[in-house]
């Protein structure tokens, strides 16, 4: 695993939003896995700006998002499909036909989250999925207790979740109870992870999920199995962890490395 600490949020969203620029130009028709939350919002923006500055181009691009809340129209104001369009798809060239998000209102669960895993399946995988983390340390929206070896299904929201989420619907009574969101099995066959966690506010979950041990009650800790894992952490969000020290040290060597 690699632990990139960087100054502040905006440092994180380059470093990011590079990231996926680089993936994008070495293979333009890469599979994205996208999140939706505070976090992407400042790399989103600076893959529009390289958009408009003609540093890379998303026409062959497919994306697949991590979850959508249960029962709302992909039109509703807070849905992540909307949040997408508004944050992403419709500033870049991406064919939308191309783009996918579970369908919240679907009145057939079963089939949403079989047909999700297929398409992802049928795509040859995701390349490289954005993750974003909890306060309780959910990536998706699997929630503490998540089977690690969970595929795309239906899930209860934590009382937490929907309380650090009330901001976006004015009370916590109007968010949602359940998700549909890929499983930690699911996100775990993306072949490269890229999790954000920026503010002192995400500091407990993250010394937990990367200094502690694996587990289901932590989900993000997960990452720690995967082979091609990269945290990228402001000052505020690496506040907890022990290892500073050395995640600074590997970081320079891989410069130095790069050099030579
Ligand atoms: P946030 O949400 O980016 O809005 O903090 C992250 C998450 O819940 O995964």
């Amino acid at each position: 695993m690699r632990v990139v600490v960087l100054e502040n949020a905006e440092a994180v969203a380059q470093f990011a939003a590079d990231f996926i620029v680089r993936q994008v130009n070495g293979k333009p028709n890469s599979v994205l896995g996208l999140a939706t939350g505070s976090t992407p919002l400042g790399t989103y923006r600076k893959l529009i700006e390289a958009y408009q500055a003609g540093r890379v181009s998303f026409k062959s691009v497919t994306t697949f998002n991590l979850d959508e809340y249960y029962g709302l129209e992909p039109t509703h104001e807070q849905s992540y499909r909307r949040f997408m369009c508004e944050s992403l798809f419709n500033h870049i060239d991406i064919d939308l036909a191309k783009t996918h998000v579970p369908l919240g209102s679907t009145l057939d669960v079963e089939r949403e989250t079989a047909s999700y895993e297929q398409a992802i399946r049928g795509v040859g995988g995701i390349d490289l999925q954005l993750l974003g983390i909890g306060t309780d340390g959910h990536i998706a929206f699997n929630e503490p207790g998540s089977s690690l070896a969970s595929r795309t299904r239906l899930k209860t929201l934590t009382r937490r979740t929907r309380q650090d989420n009330a901001r976006f619907f004015g009370t916590i009574d109007g968010v949602p109870k359940m998700a549909i969101t890929m499983g930690i099995g699911t996100i775990m066959e993306s072949r490269e992870l890229l999790l954000l966690a920026c503010g002192e506010g995400k500091a407990e979950a993250i010394a937990r999920s990367f200094e502690g041990p694996i587990s289901s009650i932590c989900p993000a800790s997960v990452l720690q199995w995967h082979r091609q894992a990269i945290v990228v952490l402001d000052k505020g969000a690496a506040r907890g962890l022990s290892q500073l020290e050395y995640y600074a040290d590997c970081e320079a060597n891989l410069k130095e490395v790069a050099k030579v």
